[in-house]
């Protein structure tokens, strides 16, 4: 299951070992937070500035989609504003002259609040709009209009009828930890908001969140393991997280990263079985309890047989 606990995910930690929107340092020098609610970390330990370009704005093709006039952006689970923040960065330094439309849905105000103070790796420009974003909720200058919307993405999504995003960065708290937010039914919202060749990534690589974005009509591919990470990490067998660093999903399957074996005999196994809310609205409680019944009572291939296949820990 997917968390963000490895070196590709997030490092769960005692609630009682933290304190609300105190920053954590991560590897590549930039800082987190830590949420006891969803006990998470908000990033991955291995950085949380590396991971915002890596899985999202290069994710998402950025660099190659500023050369439009015009660039529409999605952030789900706006956080910090860490994935905002390198979209605008990758975006302007190809094109200063693009002009971008960017919605937020974040639950918690109080988190990109808080991140104001965590702001100066950013240049002077995207602090000016972070800064805003979070006092504000909404930012409006010739090249940058921004609106954050705050309460539950599940509701909140409903009021971009209409809107089509060029690039969607999906980063709710892990499936185990937030499953509300990875369901069919949410999903299916987020990809009506995706434009024909748009592209939506997250650095989850789940069966569950692979097989509900098949589900939804979208066609998927996997955010490799770069070189180096995988020199430094894999040693004689796979870990559980060394298969990939994400997903990327498109409807027109354009210039997608393949799944490679081992990930495509991962969608026939129980872990592909998705995550359901009918109606947009179930506690994460009732959403594990109905998965977990739907698992057991599932023919496929048991999820512990595929990884002793693969020879994975
Ligand atoms: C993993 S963090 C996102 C990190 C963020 N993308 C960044 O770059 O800083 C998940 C975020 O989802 C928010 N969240 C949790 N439940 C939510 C919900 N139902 N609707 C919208 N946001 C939610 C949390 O408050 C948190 O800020």
């Amino acid at each position: 299951m997917t968390n963000k606990t490895s070196f590709v995910e997030r490092v769960p930690q005692p609630p009682e070992n933290s304190i609300a929107w105190i920053p954590q340092p991560t590897q590549d020098g930039s800082f987190t937070f830590f949420s006891p609610e969803f006990g998470e970390t908000f990033h991955s330990r291995q950085g949380a500035r590396a991971e915002a370009f890596l899985k999202f704005a290069a994710a998402t093709d950025l660099v190659a989609r500023s050369h439009q006039p015009c660039l529409r952006l999605l952030d789900v689970c706006y956080g910090l504003g860490y994935n905002t923040a390198a979209a605008l960065e990758t975006i302007w330094a190809a094109n200063p002259n693009c002009q971008i439309e960017l919605h937020g849905l974040e639950l918690d105000a109080t988190v990109p609040q808080a991140a104001i103070a965590l702001l100066e790796s950013w240049s002077p420009k995207v602090q000016e709009a972070l800064k805003a974003i979070a006092q504000d909720h909404h930012y409006q200058t010739p090249q940058l209009q921004a609106k954050l919307w705050i309460g539950d993405a599940r509701q909140t999504i409903q009021q971009l009828a209409g809107f089509e995003a060029d690039a969607i960065f999906f980063d709710p708290f892990s499936p185990r930890c937030c499953p509300q937010l990875w369901t069919v039914e949410f999903l299916r919202q987020v990809s009506k908001r995706l434009s024909p060749d748009g592209k939506l990534a997250t650095y989850s690589r789940a069966a569950a969140v692979r097989s509900a974005l098949l589900e939804v009509g979208l066609k998927i591919g996997t955010i490799p393991i770069g070189g180096d990470a995988l020199n430094n990490l894999i040693s004689d067998r796979p870990s559980s997280h060394e298969w990939s660093q994400g997903t990327v999903a498109s409807f027109n399957g354009d210039r997608l990263c393949p799944l490679s074996q081992l990930e495509q005999e991962h969608l026939q196994t129980r872990a592909s079985v998705p995550y359901r809310d009918a109606n947009l609205s179930d506690a994460a409680e009732v959403i594990l309890a109905r998965h977990q019944q739907e698992q057991e009572q599932c023919q496929k291939e048991s999820t512990s047989s595929w990884r002793r296949r693969w020879g994975i820990r």
